[in-house]
Parts: C-alpha cells; sequence; structure tokens
C-alpha cells in the first residue's frame, strides 16, 4: 500500500529518538538506537546509516538485511545524496540509474543527508521499502525531522572521527 504517512507514527519515533540519545555523546549508539526505533515502529524492510569515510560511505548502525558496506560519491541513491546534497525520494528504484541493490526485493527509498556542525555531509540516513512508491513527501518530511534533530542533538559527535 503507498502513502500511508497518516498512519506512521514519526511523532512517537521522535519522541523516543530524542528522550533515547539525550545526553548520549557517542554516535555509534545513538545512531544505532534510532535505526533500531525506526525499525521497529515503521514498516520499511531496511533502516540504516551510511557515513562519509574518504571519497566513499561505509555501512554503519543498521536493522535490517545485510547491505553494501562502501557507497562511492554519485553512486546509487545514497551516493547521489551526498553529491548533491539533498534528500532523494526514489518511487521505484529500478528507475533509478545506477542504483545500488543491495536487496533485490527493495523497490522505493528515501535517503536524507547528515551534516556535521561544519555543514558538509556527514553522511545519510538510507530508509528502504519492498513496496513501490511507498513514501510520500511527508515521509521524507518527516524523516528529515528525524535528521535534524540527530544533527542538534548529535552534531559535535558526528563531525568527531571514530
Ligand atoms: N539502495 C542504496 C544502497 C544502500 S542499500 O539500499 C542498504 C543505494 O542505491 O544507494
Amino acid at each position: 500500500m503507498s502513502h500511508q504517512e497518516n498512519r506512521r507514527p514519526y511523532d512517537e519515533c521522535l519522541n523516543e529518538i530524542r528522550a533515547t540519545i539525550d545526553g548520549e555523546p557517542d554516535w555509534v549508539a545513538n545512531l544505532a538506537n534510532t535505526a533500531a526505533i525506526l525499525f521497529l515502529k515503521l514498516p520499511f524492510s531496511w533502516v540504516g546509516f551510511y557515513r562519509v569515510a574518504g571519497d566513499e560511505m561505509v555501512l554503519g548502525p543498521f536493522q535490517g538485511p545485510p547491505a553494501c558496506v562502501r557507497v562511492g560519491r554519485g553512486r546509487g541513491v545514497c551516493g547521489s545524496a551526498w553529491e548533491n546534497d539533498r534528500t532523494e525520494r526514489v518511487p521505484d528504484v529500478h528507475a533509478f540509474s545506477g542504483h545500488i541493490a543491495c536487496d533485490p526485493r527493495s523497490r522505493s527509498e528515501v535517503v536524507v543527508p547528515i551534516h556535521g556542525t561544519d555543514g558538509s555531509v556527514w553522511g545519510v540516513l538510507d530508509v528502504d521499502s519492498r513496496e513501490i512508491d511507498d513514501f510520500s513527501e511527508a515521509d521524507a518530511e518527516a524523516l528529515e525531522s528525524v535528521v535534524r534533530l540527530l544533527e542538534e542533538k548529535i552534531g559535535p559527535s558526528l563531525s568527531a572521527s571514530i
């Protein structure tokens, strides 16, 4: 089913993420809990993070099936969101030139860039669905709100190297 955003509990997710990461400076722990909260509360097949490391991104905390470890700048949906520094909402990944098929069952996805305190892209939040056209603009905006919360609460730890 498509565009169920009105019944998707993003406010609950935001509240739980805020309560969980509050006062905790470790970004691995915070992104791991954020992925777990989103994965448990939302009907998506993969939720996770990639972080910029030189000229590629490396897989970070996630929930769902094992995923590709490294993504080059400009490659796939994640690499495009990084290169263009903008949210990518892809209704049909099979129609997206260069899509990286970690899970062949994945059909649509949203990728939101995450910024460090210097304003550059630190990494991305990647959310995948096995339903075609499963993300509305409202879903993308809600996931952007999650990223803004992370940037606000744990920005300095995102700017430090692991
Ligand atoms: N689909 C992504 C790659 C990451 S996996 O979906 C977890 C892409 O094309 O960027």
